[in-house]
C-alpha cells in the first residue's frame, strides 16, 4: 500500500492514507533512525527564499524555463481520479493543491518534532521554536521584508486584514476619514472595513472599476484626498484576474499620507513580490492558494506600522507581564500573535515556500502568463462563452459565462468530465454585479495545469454548447 520513502506517490481509490497513519513498522519520511538527535531534513532549517530570483540550481536556471511536470511530479492528487477521469485542477484560487514535500513536513513534524513554542525549556519545545522562527525568516525573504519581526502569523488572508482593521483601524480612524476600497476586492477586504467603519464613524469608498475589469486610475486619483486613511487593493483579483498598478497606486496615495494594504491571496503563488519595492505599509497572504497548509498566513507591516499598533487578540504567548492591575505586552510581531501558533502550518508554509522557489518565481510567472494566453484562445472558439475582465496585465484566472446555462449547470457538467472549477459568487459580489452578474463559472490556473487541460475544458464547454444546441 505504500512505500516508505513517498508513501503519497501513489493514488488508490479507498486507499484514504493520511499523514501519520502509516502502516506498523514502515518509517515515516524522515523519521530519523533511533538514536538520531535533531530534527529530520524535511524540517531542518533552510535559508529563506530569495523574492524575485530563480534559486540557485532550480529547475529554471538549469533549463532556463519552466515546464508545468517538473510540478506535477510532485503534486500525488494530480493523479487521482475524479468521475473516472483523471483530475483537472482549475479551482486553484479557491485552493492549491499540495505538493509532498509539504505533505512530508507535515507529517515529519507530528511524527518526530511536535512540541508548543516560545514557553518550554526543553529540546523539543526548542527545535520547535526554531522551526517557526525559521519560518517567520522565510516568509520575510519570500515577501522581501527587510526582518522577520514584520511578520506576523494568522490563520490567513482574512484574519490578517481583521487584524489590520480592529488594531490599526480602531486607533487611526475617526469620524469622517475614508477608507478606499477597489470594487475587484474579496470580501475579505472589504467586509473588514465596513465594520471598523461603522464603529469609528468613518466612510468605506468603493474606487470604480472600467469595462475591461482595471481600477479606473482617473477616478482613484479624484477620490483620494487627505481625508483618506487608507487604501485597501488587491495585488491580483481573484474573479478577474486583474493586476492593480499596485506600486504606482501606493505611491500616490502616500503623497496623502494615507497607508495602504495589500491583499495578496490571488498574487504571491504567481508572481514574485517584493513589499519594499512597491512600499507596501501592510500585505497580507494565504499559505493555503500558496500550496500550502490550510489555516496559516501571514501579514507583513512595516515595522515602524506595527510598532505603533495595539493588541487585537489577548491570551498567551502576546504578553510581556500581567497584574490584574496591568499588563504589559511581547514585542513585535508576538504581540499580534496571542495563543499557540499553527506550528505545523508554518513548518508546512515554509516547505511550501522552498518548493515554489526551486522552480525560479520569474520563470513559474512567464509560463502561466503563456498558459493564460493560450486559455483565452482556446475558450475564445467555444460558442456563447464570454470571459469576464481583460485588464492589460492579468493572472490566470478566467471567470466567465456561457450562453444558455447557468454556472452551476456549468461546472457540473465539467465535474463529470473530472474538471474542477468554482461556480457562484467567488466571495467578490461587487466585481460580479460590474458586469450586471450575480454568478459565473471560474476556472483557476496554477504551475502544474497543462496546455491539454486548458484544452479539456475549451473541448467539454463547446460539448456542452452542442448537446443544448442539439
Ligand atoms: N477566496 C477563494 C476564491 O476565490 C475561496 O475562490
Amino acid at each position: 500500500m505504500t512505500t516508505p520513502d513517498m508513501p503519497w506517490g501513489t493514488y488508490a481509490p479507498g486507499m484514504a492514507q493520511l499523514p501519520g497513519t502509516q502502516v506498523p513498522g514502515t518509517a515515516l519520511p524522515g523519521t530519523p533512525p533511533p538514536g538520531t538527535p535533531g530534527l529530520p531534513p524535511q524540517l531542518a532549517p533552510a535559508a529563506p527564499a530569495a523574492p524575485a530570483q530563480p534559486t540557485a540550481g532550480s529547475a529554471a536556471t538549469r533549463s532556463g524555463r519552466f515546464t508545468p511536470e517538473a510540478a506535477r511530479r510532485d503534486v500525488p492528487v494530480l493523479q487521482r481520479p475524479v468521475n473516472g477521469r483523471p483530475v483537472v485542477w482549475l479551482d486553484n484560487g479557491a485552493t492549491t493543491q499540495k505538493p509532498r514535500q509539504v505533505i512530508e513536513t507535515l507529517a515529519a513534524y507530528y511524527a518526530t518534532a511536535n512540541s508548543n513554542i516560545h514557553r518550554g525549556a526543553h529540546t523539543m519545545a526548542r527545535e520547535a521554536t526554531e522551526l517557526y522562527e525559521g519560518g517567520r525568516a522565510a516568509v520575510a525573504g519570500f515577501l522581501g521584508a527587510p526582518s522577520p519581526d514584520t511578520i506576523v502569523f494568522t490563520r490567513g488572508t482574512t484574519e490578517a486584514v481583521n487584524l489590520v482593521a480592529q488594531s490599526w483601524g480602531r486607533a487611526n480612524l475617526g469620524p469622517g476619514d475614508e477608507i478606499l476600497v477597489s470594487t475587484l476586492e474579496h470580501h475579505s477586504n472589504i467586509v473588514p472595513w465596513q465594520l471598523i467603519a461603522k464603529e469609528r464613524r468613518a466612510r468605506v469608498v468603493p474606487i470604480p472599476l472600467l469595462p475591461d475589469g482595471s481600477i479606473d486610475q482617473d477616478a482613484y486619483a479624484d477620490l483620494l484626498s487627505f481625508r483618506t486613511q487608507l487604501v485597501a487593493i488587491s495585488h491580483a483579483s481573484n474573479v478577474l484576474g486583474t493586476v492593480p498598478p499596485v506600486k504606482e497606486m501606493t505611491a500616490l496615495a502616500h503623497r496623502y499620507d494615507a497607508k495602504v494594504l495589500v491583499d495578496g491571496a490571488q498574487a504571491v503563488a504567481h508572481f514574485p513580490v517584493d513589499v519594499q519595492d512597491l512600499d507596501s505599509d501592510f500585505y497580507v497572504f494565504s499559505g493555503h492558494k500558496l500550496y500550502a497548509p490550510t489555516g496559516i498566513g501571514a501579514l507583513y507591516a512595516k515595522p515602524e506600522v506595527l510598532a505603533g499598533m495595539p493588541p487585537w487578540q489577548g491570551g498567551g504567548n502576546m504578553i510581556d507581564q500581567v497584574e490584574f492591575g496591568r499588563v504589559t505586552y511581547a514585542p513585535v510581531p508576538h504581540r499580534f500573535e496571542a495563543g499557540t501558533g499553527h506550528i505545523s502550518g508554518v513548518a508546512g508554509l515554509r516547505s511550501a515556500i522552498d518548493w515554489l522557489s526551486s522552480f525560479g518565481r520569474e520563470a513559474v510567472a512567464a509560463y502561466e502568463t503563456a498558459l493564460l494566453a493560450h486559455a483565452r484562445q482556446a475558450l475564445a472558439a467555444v460558442p456563447g462563452l464570454t470571459v469576464l475582465g481583460d485588464a492589460p496585465e492579468k493572472i490566470a484566472v478566467l471567470t466567465f459565462t456561457l450562453a444558455g446555462h447557468d454556472p452551476m449547470t456549468v461546472a457540473r457538467w465539467l465535474d463529470q468530465a473530472g474538471i474542477a472549477v468554482r461556480a457562484g459568487h467567488h466571495c467578490a459580489q461587487p466585481s460580479l454585479r460590474h458586469y450586471g452578474l450575480e454568478t459565473a463559472t471560474r476556472a483557476s490556473l496554477a504551475l502544474y495545469n497543462t496546455a491539454e487541460e486548458v484544452d479539456q475544458l475549451a473541448a467539454s464547454l463547446t460539448q456542452l454548447q452542442l448537446q443544448g444546441a442539439g
